[in-house]
């Protein structure tokens, strides 16, 4: 009976094997297994989705409390893990492009800003366009944008009558688009073509819809007007590029710096790539900054005790300098600093930032819980839901400008990665000071200019908008001050 021991043998071997599988199986694939996060409950299929597009931040507040700073929603074909709190979030804010990318899921940026740019290239290619940008906010080029940001205040206000009432929320959006033209895309268009290129913008804004995300192809009308509008810009500002090029004239503005800017191989932007840099810089500036003075105002003319104290602060000032304001008089405002980032940390306007995840990472809770976080997730964190945490925060709802002083510090206290409005780590917003100095340039002339009052109930959230924002109108009734 050769043949029989023959199987016999082989069988021994085969359920020998399949044992050393099962064991070694029992050390290895369980302990990951055992180790992945909490799931958040729901509807099988769509029924993660349905909660997501719900309200994220609805869905945060319900988890949180249940399931603790790391956990999972499963969408349709993706897993989202949540990574809230300084405590978790590390790996988030530092991680290499190779293991958490930004490309796939800012992707639905590509037809706005266009071929050729940020998430339309490799990183090897968006790291070098970051520097360019890097290299158009330095010091020395934001001193001369902070004179271009008074000048446009000054201009603004100056047609606003002696008394009256405005939605301050639509005057400050108008006032920032001048600015950002003026700043960002340079005098032809701030002068010549405003009106058109504010048209074509706006068709850009409409073109991105929370629909746009899933399916930025989608032929949808809006994104007809996108793609229209894209085309037009380029020729634009084809021919301004062109014209500066000939006229070898250079101007103190991005478009200057982004024609002069150059690749390490030598290789100077094209007309293409410097459009679509400019269109990124907008739709990462304007919104946001527009959003935060709003309500830097609405908190201000509630709070009786910081509104005087960033009074007082430009009293102090034009005892100090006299009526000018420039770059470093707007940096010495540290009490109209921290009222602007006390209501951006209320309100951050980008409430959810994502990375797609290529290697697994594991992450230790404040609690001690050790969680493995798969490869292909798609991995979150939310400065609207992070910034409120009552562990870092003190009395987390409440508008609260001196928790950032020297001696409370909360956005500090805990470690970085506590205060996440402009991101942070790696990726971190690079118009940070740009943003600082264009809200407190337009604050700090209402203020020395203007008695205020809100007339209008305290505003709401507009969660349904990509960058969130203000809900409705902010009616604020104007005075001019008489100047002694
Ligand atoms: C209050 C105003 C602003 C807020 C709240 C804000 C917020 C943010 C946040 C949260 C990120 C990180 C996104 C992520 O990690 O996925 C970011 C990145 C960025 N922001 Fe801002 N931003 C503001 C103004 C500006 C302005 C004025 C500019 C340019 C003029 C700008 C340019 C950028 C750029 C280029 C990045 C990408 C950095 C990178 O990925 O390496 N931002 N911003
Ligand atoms: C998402 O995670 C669940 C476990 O929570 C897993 O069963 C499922 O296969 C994952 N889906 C994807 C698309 O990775």
């Amino acid at each position: 009976m050769e043949v029989d021991s023959k199987l016999l043998n082989v069988g021994a071997l085969l359920i020998a094997t399949l044992v050393a599988a099962k064991i070694i199986a029992a050390f290895l694939i369980p302990r990951s297994r055992k180790r992945l996060p909490p799931v958040v409950k729901a509807f099988p299929v769509v029924g993660g989705l349905l909660r997501f597009l719900k309200g994220p931040i609805v869905m945060l507040r319900q988890e949180y409390p249940k399931l603790g700073s790391v956990f999972t929603l499963n969408l349709v074909n993706k897993n989202i893990t949540f990574l809230i709190g300084p405590e978790v979030s590390a790996h988030f804010f530092k991680a290499s492009e190779t293991d958490l990318s930004q490309q796939e899921v800012y992707q639905f940026n590509v037809p706005t800003f266009g071929p050729g740019v940020v998430f339309d290239v490799d990183y090897s290619v968006r790291q070098e366009q970051f520097r360019f940008f890097t290299e158009s906010l330095r010091v020395n080029k934001l001193k001369g944008y902070v004179d271009h940001m008074i000048f446009e205040a000054e201009e603004f206000f100056s047609k606003w009558g002696d008394s009256g009432e405005v939605d301050l929320k639509l005057e400050l959006e108008h006032l920032i688009i001048l600015t950002a033209s003026r700043c960002l895309l340079g005098e032809e268009v701030r002068n010549k073509l405003f009106d058109d290129v504010s048209a074509l913008f706006h068709d850009l804004d409409n073109g991105m819809l929370p629909i746009s995300v899933i399916f930025p192809y989608l032929p949808i009308p809006a994104h007809r007007r996108r793609d229209q509008a894209r085309k037009k810009l380029a020729e634009i500002f084809a021919t301004i590029i062109t014209s500066r090029k000939q006229s070898g004239k250079s101007e103190n503005d991005m478009l200057q710096c982004f024609i002069d800017s150059k690749y390490k191989n030598g290789r100077p932007t094209s007309e293409s790539e410097v459009t679509g840099l400019l269109i990124a810089a907008l739709f990462a500036g304007q919104h946001t900054s527009s959003i935060t003075s709003t309500w830097t105002g609405a908190y201000l003319l509630c709070n009786q005790k910081h509104m005087a104290a960033v009074v007082e602060e430009q009293k102090d000032l034009v005892k100090k300098h006299g009526d000018k304001v420039d770059h470093d008089i707007l940096s010495e405002m540290n009490v109209l600093y921290r009222c602007i980032k006390e209501a951006l940390r209320l309100h951050p306007p980008l409430i959810m930032l994502l990375r797609s995840s290529h290697s697994d990472f594991t992450v230790t809770t404040k609690e001690g819980e050790d969680y493995d976080i798969p490869k292909g997730h798609i991995v979150a964190t939310s400065p609207a839901f992070a910034n409120r945490l009552p562990h870092i925060f003190k009395d987390p709802d409440t508008y609260d400008p001196d928790r950032f002083g020297p001696e409370r510090e909360e956005d500090k206290a805990a470690g970085a990665f506590s205060y996440i409005s402009f991101g942070g780590g790696r990726h971190g917003c690079l118009g940070e000071p740009f943003a600082y100095l264009q809200i407190k340039a337009i604050w700090s002339h209402l203020l020395r200019n203007f008695e205020l009052e809100l007339v209008s109930p305290f505003p709401e959230i507009d969660w349904n908008a990509m960058v969130v924002g203000v809900k409705g109108k902010v009616m604020v009734r104007y005075k001019r001050k008489v100047l002694q």
